[in-house]
């Protein structure tokens, strides 16, 4: 296809915070079809127009004109939003780019609901029922649900993908991280806004990837995806003991959720992954996922590889330099990223979206690995509720 004969798709922003940015960002990385952005909504007035105005765009003050201006719309908003603006996005037949987690139980709505005590039965029936919905949904539409699930995209994600694929490994155990200081965003930390801590908000990540891996070798292998049937797991909140000793390098503003999450989690045909998400790791982000198959071994490192090094005897030279995510300092040797965005697939993954909006072709990230994934950690939920008595993860 040459450039003048590529499709014009045209892409609408719900949210103008944090994701928005780095989607924005990532857009201009497209080049399977030709993209224009109708504009941007967002209930921070302000904040959208000065969105908008740093790029050229229009702002919306209606969701529903947005939306029908649209081809994509990019849901860049709080997890408690995903349900009702993926629903409103799929009934109009549009297709829908939805940041993670997928979706989530959020309580009941009022200040005071506390994170700490519901019952993590409730969390996991309030889950399954939104994703049936969000599912149903896609199910009734001309458009399609795309997980926002960037690690999916990661340049080593996607070349153990074609490993799995073409030597038809059995991928035996599976183990990953993500980790760092902690997150700068005050509404995290708040079960009633993020559904959760690390184990959502930053396990998420390695975990879909996991079930992403064994997805993969079940379609290549039988046809069908293999599924997580069972999870264990344990939680604490390390930073919020009485006996936590602060030195001011880590966050601890997290109100009612949990610093550190570790799962181990059972797949149909018996094999198995582990995967730990916390806010008690100093010195940049860990993203790393391993796979240990029948035929090979593999270690994707999307962070803290070797890439690029630099050092500085003083920290304050590199005051303008982004050296990487979260370290704390730039002084002595860093494992600098020369391109942090192309390393954790936010480029890869638009371009992969906006490919299978034009040609209808299969969607990596999709529905399917959201709701798996979601499902899997409302169910570990209830087995660290229970100190890590196994769980069953139901099949949606
Ligand atoms: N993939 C990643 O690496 C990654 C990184 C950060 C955040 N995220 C995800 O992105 C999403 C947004 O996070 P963020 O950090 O951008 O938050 P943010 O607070 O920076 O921005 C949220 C935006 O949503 C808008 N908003 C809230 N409710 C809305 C509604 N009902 N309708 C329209 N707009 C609404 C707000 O006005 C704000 O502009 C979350 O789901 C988060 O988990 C993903």
């Amino acid at each position: 296809m040459s450039t003048m004969d590529k499709k014009v798709l045209r892409a609408g922003f719900i949210g103008s915070g944090f994701a928005a940015r780095f989607h924005y960002a990532a857009l201009q990385h497209v080049f399977s079809t030709k993209v224009e952005i109708a504009g941007v909504y967002s209930v921070a007035t302000e904040e959208a127009k000065q969105f908008a105005a740093e790029r050229g765009l229009k702002v919306y003050d209606s969701l529903d004109e947005l939306i029908d201006d649209s081809d994509v719309l990019h849901v860049c908003t709080p997890p408690v939003t995903h349900e009702p603006l993926v629903v409103a996005v799929l009934k109009k037949n549009k297709n829908v780019i939805v940041e993670k987690p997928f979706t989530g139980y959020f309580g009941d709505g009022s200040e005071e609901f506390n994170g700490e005590t519901f019952p993590r039965e409730k969390g996991l029936e309030v889950t399954i029922e939104s994703c049936k919905r969000m599912l149903q949904a896609e199910a009734e539409s001309e458009g399609r649900i795309l997980y926002a699930e960037n690690w999916i995209y990661a340049p080593a994600v996607q070349k153990e993908r074609e490993i799995i694929e073409k030597t038809k490994a059995q991928v035996l155990w599976i183990h990953g991280e993500q980790s760092h200081s902690g997150s700068h965003s005050l509404a995290y930390g708040q079960w009633r806004f993020s559904g959760g801590g690390s184990l959502i908000g930053k396990g998420c990540h390695p975990l879909s990837a996991a079930i992403y891996f064994k997805h993969t070798e079940g379609r290549a292998r039988n046809g069908e995806p293999i599924r997580p049937v069972s999870v264990s797991a344990r939680t604490h909140a390390l930073t919020r003991m009485p006996s936590f000793e602060d030195k001011g390098f880590l966050k601890t503003h997290y109100k009612d959720v949990e610093d550190f999450a570790i799962v181990h989690i059972v797949f149909e045909d018996g094999t198995i992954a582990d995967l730990i998400a916390n806010e008690l790791s100093l010195g940049g982000t860990n993203n790393w996922i391993r796979v240990n198959a029948n035929n090979h071994r593999t270690l994707c490192n999307m962070s803290h590889n070797d890439s690029m090094q630099t050092y500085t005897p003083d920290g304050d030279i590199y005051r303008d330099v982004y050296i990487v995510e979260k370290t704390e300092t730039q002084e002595g040797w860093s494992e600098i990223s020369p391109d942090e965005g192309w390393f954790l697939g936010y480029q890869h993954e638009l371009d992969a979206f906006y490919k299978a909006v034009v040609t209808g072709g299969h969607i990596e990230s999709n529905s399917k690995l959201a709701s798996d994934t979601v499902a899997t950690i409302y169910a570990a939920y209830v087995s660290a509720a229970n100190n890590g008595v196994e769980q069953k993860i139901e099949n949606l």
